[in-house]
């Protein structure tokens, strides 16, 4: 699950790569290294953690313009977080060095045959298992070595392979990771990158290598060739980088800043969208017919982590609001089940980078059932993007910071909109849907009183950053936004938490209740406001400390919490922006106070892109 990035042309490639691996950081940022050929000698330099390492490593290198490069941002899977795991791997000859996005799963075997013939190895990867393989194959010509190693290769992988004697070339190949190619018009230069975003300029004319398919890059040429090893003409597409240099803009971390940055993103993402005139909702290049939105008969929902839940709240949205029985899947699930599709199944992917594995690889067997499928997504020119038949975009602009937050919010927001466009397809009463429209209109200052309010929740962060264990819970849609606050504080402040329907605690895991296990009690769901104050008395008999989000106006909540952040009353539907908002302050500022890395939690990467 790693970022891989080479270059060759006539700009300063270590320049260019180091600026291209700032950008694929997201991919992974356990270790990260660059290999060049320069003056025929294969030059390469690692550093474990993260790219702030390595650029302090390349200082002690004698200055060097390469004639190539390849770049690396590593997750790790095989091997620990080490310098020696650390990729470019080169061959025993260090003549040949490769970078691999993705996981071989034959490793072990191919290793232990290379072994036998008295090949040493010098990391735990997989990856130095495909390099000593092309070393053994090659006679001269690399991407011949490379065509003959990959048959061999069981799992997924993006690869991109340089030889000393060959400095002008680049040979890259990929089977299920995106690899994307570019060249510019001058044909100059050329560029290769897990992620197109990381190229940093526009104006590119781009291909995507998949199935198998190598290409022989060199300055501003490009040749791929199949598996049958015949030459083939590639879609091009002309990519218009929406490139910003990221910037926390004043703010301590990313994570905070995009927090704050909610009230804009959400009115982006639902801005131009609904037409209050008409009661219509419309989606830029949305190929849905309002024929095809009335035979839908369920809808499939596929996402990971936070996009799952944003996902759950939009389940909720499509039986409630347009009457279609829909469900949510983690995606590392469904890729693995046999659901009963119906010939008028709308599988929708929720992905905020698009290029989750998991989510990508489940929406693949959606599409190869016959599905209809649509994506809802971040990242322009992703592979979620490429793959489904429409996608909405969220408009939210990068999210940098590994804990997910403005993205959640805009997918609640455009989902929202969704289920009220196929709704009015269905028949759904104009007014009603003016009415909907009027309350999400107003979740934006809704927000912003929250954030307004933040010193409060600082306070309270305060006082209950020094319990290592948590209850979050809730009801209905409150119980999803539980389970995503509860992650939030898993993800960024290592502390222990679980989202819990509150009506469940009781069948088993109220037992764990004791005075040094805060419950942190969702309310905002006015449906079951008279439960969940039950849910609450229960617990606090069992002597944990209560702390509660509810609405103003709930105010038999202070009698039973023992401290209550106030949230701007909405519809239930709705609620889960704020409460949303609220839990990410509670966890970003006891991560803050527990001294974690916010931005860059251990553990992780901001994309997931292997199994
Ligand atoms: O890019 P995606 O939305 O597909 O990512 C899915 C999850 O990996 C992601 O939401 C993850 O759970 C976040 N780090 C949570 O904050």
């Amino acid at each position: 699950m790693c970022g891989i990035f080479g270059y060759v042309g006539t700009q300063d490639p270590l320049k260019i790569c180091m600026t291209g691996l700032e950008q694929l950081e997201y991919r992974g940022y356990d270790s990260s290294g660059i290999a060049g050929v320069f003056e025929g000698t294969m030059v390469s330099c690692k550093k474990a953690g993260k790219l702030s390492n390595l650029k302090q490593e390349l200082r002690k290198l004698p200055s060097k313009s390469f004639d190539l490069i390849i770049g690396h941002t590593r997750w790790a899977t095989h091997g620990i977080v080490n310098d020696q795991n650390a990729h470019p791997h080169l061959d025993l000859r260090g003549e040949i060095a490769i970078v691999h996005n993705g996981i071989i799963e034959n490793c072990h075997f191919l290793r232990e045959q290379l072994r036998k013939e008295g090949v040493s190895f010098s990391s735990q990867t997989d990856t130095e298992v495909i390099v000593q393989w092309i070393s053994k194959f090659y006679t001269g010509d690399l991407i011949a070595a490379v065509q003959k190693t990959i048959p061999l290769l069981k799992g997924i992988y993006a690869i991109a392979v340089i030889h000393k004697d060959h400095p002008h070339q680049i040979i890259a190949a990929a089977r299920e990771c995106p690899l994307a190619i570019g060249t510019d018009d001058q044909k100059t230069e050329s560029y290769l990158s897990s992620d197109p975003n990381a190229f940093g300029k526009s104006g590119l004319n781009v291909l995507f290598l998949r199935d198998d398919e190598v290409a022989k890059i060199e300055k501003g040429t490009i040749e791929v060739f199949n598996t049958g090893q015949d030459l083939i003409i590639k879609k091009v597409e002309r990519f218009e980088s929406e490139y910003l240099a990221p910037s926390k803009e004043g703010f301590e971390h990313y994570l905070l800043k995009e927090i704050y940055e909610q009230p804009s993103t959400i009115l982006k993402a639902i801005w131009g969208r609904f037409h209050e005139e008409t009661a219509q909702v419309e989606f830029e290049n949305f190929h849905l017919t309002k024929e095809n939105l009335q035979k839908i008969q369920q809808i499939r929902i596929l996402g990971c982590g936070t996009s799952a839940h944003a996902g759950l709240i939009a389940a909720n949205y499509f039986e409630e609001m347009a009457k279609i029985p829909a469900s949510c899947e983690i995606a590392s699930e469904a890729r693995y089940q046999t659901p009963l599709f119906t010939p008028h199944t709308l599988v929708i992917a929720i992905s905020q980078s698009g290029e989750t594995a998991d989510t990508i690889a489940a929406l693949r067997e959606a599409k190869a059932a016959g599905c209809k499928t649509l994506g809802i997504c971040n990242v322009k020119h992703s592979t979620l993007t490429r793959e489904t038949d429409s996608c909405i975009y969220l408009k939210a602009g990068p999210e940098i910071s590994v804990c997910s937050t403005k993205a959640l919010t805009s997918q609640i927001a455009v989902l929202s909109l969704l289920a009220l466009h196929i709704a009015l397809c269905r028949g759904k009463d104009a007014a009603s849907a003016r009415a909907f429209f009027q309350e999400l209109k107003k979740v934006p200052s809704h927000i912003q009183k929250v954030i307004d309010s933040s010193a409060e929740l600082e306070k309270l962060a305060l006082k209950y950053a020094s319990f290592n264990d948590f209850f979050f819970m809730g009801r209905r849609h409150m119980y999803i936004t539980c389970m995503e606050a509860a992650l939030k504080l898993k993800e960024i402040s290592y502390v222990n938490a679980n989202g819990y329907p509150a009506g469940e605690l009781k069948h088993g895991a109220i037992a764990l209740i004791n005075p040094r296990f805060p419950v942190v009690a969702f309310c905002a769901n006015l449906q079951t406001k008279d439960k969940i104050l039950s849910n609450l008395m229960e617990v606090k008999a069992r002597g944990a400390p209560i702390l509660a989000f509810a609405p103003e106006g709930m105010d038999e909540v202070a009698n039973i919490a023992d401290d209550v952040f106030w949230l701007p009353p909405t519809i239930d539907e709705l609620a889960p922006f704020t409460s949303t908002v609220a839990g990410q302050f509670l966890a970003y500022f006891i991560a803050k106070i527990r001294g974690c890395d916010i931005d860059q939690p251990r553990n992780l990467a901001k994309s997931v892109t292997v199994e």
